[in-house]
């Protein structure tokens, strides 16, 4: 494995490189959710990128940027057992050097859920991730369904600046009881842990309505709200049920739909979100 931390040592190492190049962008504190995409790419690819840069972008004021887990080492041996030719950690002045005003929007599916709660957001991610895009001009990125919103936008992002570039949708890795593998779980105290999976029940609840026959998208998400406000401390940022493509919420389950979960325990937000499919 070759680690690299500029752009040009990045376009050095993959020039004359196997084709399909395929591209894992992550901030680290790699767990097996990452892991699954590097894994995926490695079947699919002939060289496997990974990227390592916590974004600052990304992060609001009163976000987690400053405390955000970074052991380097650590990663470096899972990138490395999971196959990957090429890691990329770049310094933040290499991905912002100084003066750097330019950003991306992409409008509509931005602007609801993750947008709303976290203003900015959805412009740091689209504006990194079209920079690891272009630093690296892969045939393949890879993205976890556990950032659903994330991986509708930037599979516009693609579409609209790098049309031929394909972007691979990777399933959701839980633990055992449902929850969502994520770098944020480690703030959890034990009794948070606990009480967290009532996202994953709170999701899975709305999809057995669904398969018995309740098709009302509000009452999905009220049956949902139900499972979450009943944790102590737990605060509901939103449940909703959306189309699956343009995120906007339904009224009826009658195409394909996700719902989506954010809630906060502590400091600690979490969110998830499962595809309804409604019955035949
Ligand atoms: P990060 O949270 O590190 O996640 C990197 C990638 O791993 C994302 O595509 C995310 O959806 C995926 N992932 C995280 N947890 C997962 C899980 N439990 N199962 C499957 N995939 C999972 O998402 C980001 O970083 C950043 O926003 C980034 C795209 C790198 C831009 O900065």
């Amino acid at each position: 494995m070759q680690e690299v931390t500029t752009i040009r040592a990045l376009r050095a190492a993959l020039a004359g490189a196997p084709r399909p190049v395929g591209l894992v962008p992550t901030m680290g504190a790699l767990h097996a959710g990452h892991l699954s995409l590097a894994e995926r790419a490695r079947a699919e690819c002939a060289t496997v990128v990974m990227s390592i840069f916590v974004n600052p972008t990304q992060f609001g004021p009163h976000e987690d940027y400053a405390r955000y887990p970074r052991p380097i080492e650590h990663d470096r041996e899972l990138a490395r057992a999971a196959g990957v030719d090429v890691l990329f950690v770049p310094p933040v002045e290499e991905m912002y050097p100084p003066g750097a005003a330019s950003w991306v929007e992409v409008t509509g599916l931005s602007a609801r859920w993750e947008g709303e709660h976290r203003p900015g957001h959805f412009r740091g991610v689209a504006t990194i991730v079209l920079k690891l895009f272009l630093a690296a001009l892969p045939d393949r990125a890879y993205f976890g369904e556990k950032d659903y919103q994330q991986l509708r936008v930037v599979e516009r992002l693609a579409a609209d600046f790098l049309p031929g570039l394909v972007i691979v949708p990777c399933p959701t890795v839980r633990e055992p009881d449902g929850l969502a593998r994520s770098s944020r779980n480690v703030y959890l105290t034990p009794e948070q842990r606990e009480q967290a999976t009532a996202l994953y029940r709170a999701l899975w609840h709305a999809q057995e309505l669904l398969a018995a026959g309740e098709r009302s998208a509000p009452a999905l998400e009220a049956a949902m709200r139900r499972v979450l406000l009943a944790v102590p401390g737990l605060r509901l940022d939103y449940a909703a049920v959306v189309d699956a493509a343009t995120l906007e919420p339904l009224r009826v389950v009658d195409r394909p739909a996700r719902a989506l979960v954010a809630a906060r325990l502590g400091d600690v937000r979490l969110i998830d979100n499962l595809a309804l499919q409604p019955p035949a």
